[in-house]
């Protein structure tokens, strides 16, 4: 069939699929979430607006309007009509990523990159809703005046994208932005950055907010406060002693994001990293899978600062154009900064819980080298896993190769989930068939490392099909614990057919994949608890809920 029901995400975002029937044809129309939310979503009203990239006539990457679909508690949505979309000079050729900004009044304000020509020309435009009054901001208004940023010789213009949410300086006065940018000298990423006092005429700075070199272009940076204790959100325009800033990045040429803590001076308009972390590819990520063009907002009816980030498709495009749909956005999480100062943690928001249902639960299940168990009496292709695992002693723990620090992937790869280990690899079998020959392995595995441990979270999906040309990358994480002291670890899975998207460690390091089984499929996708490692893992406890199906961009 043209939409591979079995393999549709049920729970992620997506963009309505229409069928029209005819007298004499069936007509698909396809959808393509090109891209993600990196244009920025907000909260306005009592409303969540979600905006996507999105091609309205096919699967093939072009005609990039901005999908709008609005929601009450960040599970369901209902789809509208796009919002921006092109129709002027100054967007004419695409309606790339941006940012929403809600002003003090209370009014939100879009700030997009609008392509001009055939080259790829980009330029800042701003957009205001037609009618304040609609609690859906279904119309919004680009005036003829734009764009309001133009690039300038020192900019690369096919380069100079996806500007930022704006935060209000402590004067009250004048407002910045980040521009994504690139220096070719160094192939240095830069956050271009612009002030404004007035939103709609903005001056370039002599300095940007921050750059790094050899990281090449910086797509959708999003940079924003965090309360330094605690797990409340700031608003985007905080400063001050109680918080830390992040500045994230999206690497277009290694397709993953990474981010920095750092501190901002409001005085000099600048952000400096903390010293202890690498500014650069091998950074801080949200997600170690497949995960990007991420952004975040702050949501001020629940104090919370939320992520959304997207996943596209693992399967090949031709695939993509048969299945007539491609491209989710991951569940929402809630992100904070962690305790310890040194990154960000994340976990879905609560609102999700609420599609929780038919639910199993077990606890102190001892786990045999070499042993496995099937998690009963659910329907495992759409559920929610938490798990904590427990492990009596590390001292069978293997000496953790130094040449593999900083790379969590590549030795991941080397150590799959088939290959036994001495601590590890223990965990699960996701999207899994009754005799596990197709399974997606969620895994811990525990290295002997200078007189301490260390702790590697993988996801290895080489078994997760028996289709062939799928890409079936590695993910992989080190978990910032203190596991010699806890010698427990805890995982968290939300299985939606096709996607996979795990928290380690209460959301210290989480990944996400995309798989496509062949045999694990509807009711026959399974839930294992398996252990590869020579010493035995304590299930301590086991909690699985099925998913129910939230409404998906019905149309309102
Ligand atoms: C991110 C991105 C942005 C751009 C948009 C185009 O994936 O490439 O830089 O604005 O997508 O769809």
């Amino acid at each position: 069939s043209l939409v591979d029901k079995t393999l549709l995400p049920r729970y992620h975002f997506r963009p309505p699929i229409n069928w029209i029937n005819g007298n004499f044809y069936r007509y698909f129309k396809y959808f393509l979430l090109k891209k993600n939310t990196c244009a920025g979503p907000f909260y306005y009203k009592g409303i969540y607006h979600l905006f996507y990239q999105y091609n309205p006539y096919g699967s093939v990457w072009g005609n990039i309007v901005w999908g709008h679909s609005v929601s009450t508690d960040l599970i369901n949505w209902y789809a509208l009509d796009p919002a921006i979309y092109p129709s002027k000079p100054f967007d004419i050729y695409g309606c790339w990523s941006g940012s929403a900004t809600v002003l003090p009044d209370g009014k939100p304000v879009i700030l997009y990159t609008g392509i001009v020509d055939n080259f790829k020309t980009q330029v800042q435009n701003i957009a205001f809703p037609a009618n304040l009054s609609d609690p859906l901001l279904r119309e919004w208004d680009k005036p003829d005046y734009n764009p309001v940023i133009s690039s300038d010789p020192s900019i690369n213009a096919t380069q100079f994208r996806d500007p930022t949410t704006a935060w209000l300086h402590p004067d009250n006065k004048h407002w910045s932005i980040a521009i994504g940018g690139i220096r070719e000298v160094g192939q240095r990423g830069v956050a271009i950055l612009y002030r404004s006092k007035d939103f709609v005429n903005w001056t370039k700075a002599k300095h940007p907010l921050h750059s790094s070199k050899g990281t090449g272009m910086w797509e959708c940076p999003d940079f924003f406060p965090v309360a330094v204790g605690g797990r409340e959100g700031r608003d985007t325009s905080a400063t001050g002693r109680g918080v830390k800033h992040v500045l994230k990045v999206s690497l277009d040429r290694t397709r993953f994001e990474y981010y920095t803590l750092g501190t901002y001076y409001p005085a000099l308009d600048r952000y400096l990293p903390d010293q202890a972390l690498v500014d650069g590819s091998d950074g801080l990520r949200y997600d170690y899978g497949n995960f990007y063009a991420s952004k975040t907002f702050f949501d001020p009816a629940k104090r919370r600062r939320v992520l959304t980030g997207w996943a596209n498709e693992s399967d090949t495009i031709a695939d993509d154009v048969s299945k007539g749909w491609s491209g989710i956005i991951l569940v929402p999480r809630e992100l904070w900064l962690d305790e310890n100062g040194r990154q960000l943690l994340q976990w879905p928001v609560e609102e999700f819980d609420r599609l929780r249902s038919q639910h199993v639960s077990l606890a102190n299940q001892v786990v045999n080298p070499g042993g496995f168990f099937r998690v009963n009496n659910i329907d495992a292709v759409q559920a929610d896993v938490e798990v904590t695992f427990e492990m009596g002693s590390l001292e069978k723990a293997e000496d953790f190769d130094p040449s593999y620090v900083g790379d969590a992937q590549a030795y991941c790869a080397r150590h799959a989930a088939d290959v036994k280990g001495g601590v590890g690899p223990f965990g699960l079998y996701v999207l899994a068939d009754a005799a596990h020959e197709e399974r997606t392995a969620v895994f811990f595995k525990v290295f002997k490392h200078k007189r301490k441990h260390v702790v590697l979270f993988c996801h290895d999906p080489t078994r997760s099909t028996k289709r062939e040309n799928i890409y079936k990358p590695t993910f992989a994480g080190f978990v910032d614990v203190d596991i010699d002291s806890s010698k427990t670890i805890s995982l968290r899975s939300l299985i939606d057919h096709s996607v996979v998207e795990s928290f380690g460690a209460g959301g210290k390091t989480c990944i996400t994949s995309r798989v496509y089984p062949s045999l694990a499929i509807g009711r026959d996708a399974h839930l294992f608890v398996f252990n590869n490692g020579a010493v035995d893992v304590k299930v301590s406890e086991l909690n699985a809920w099925e998913i129910r199906t939230p409404f998906m961009n019905k149309e309102i």
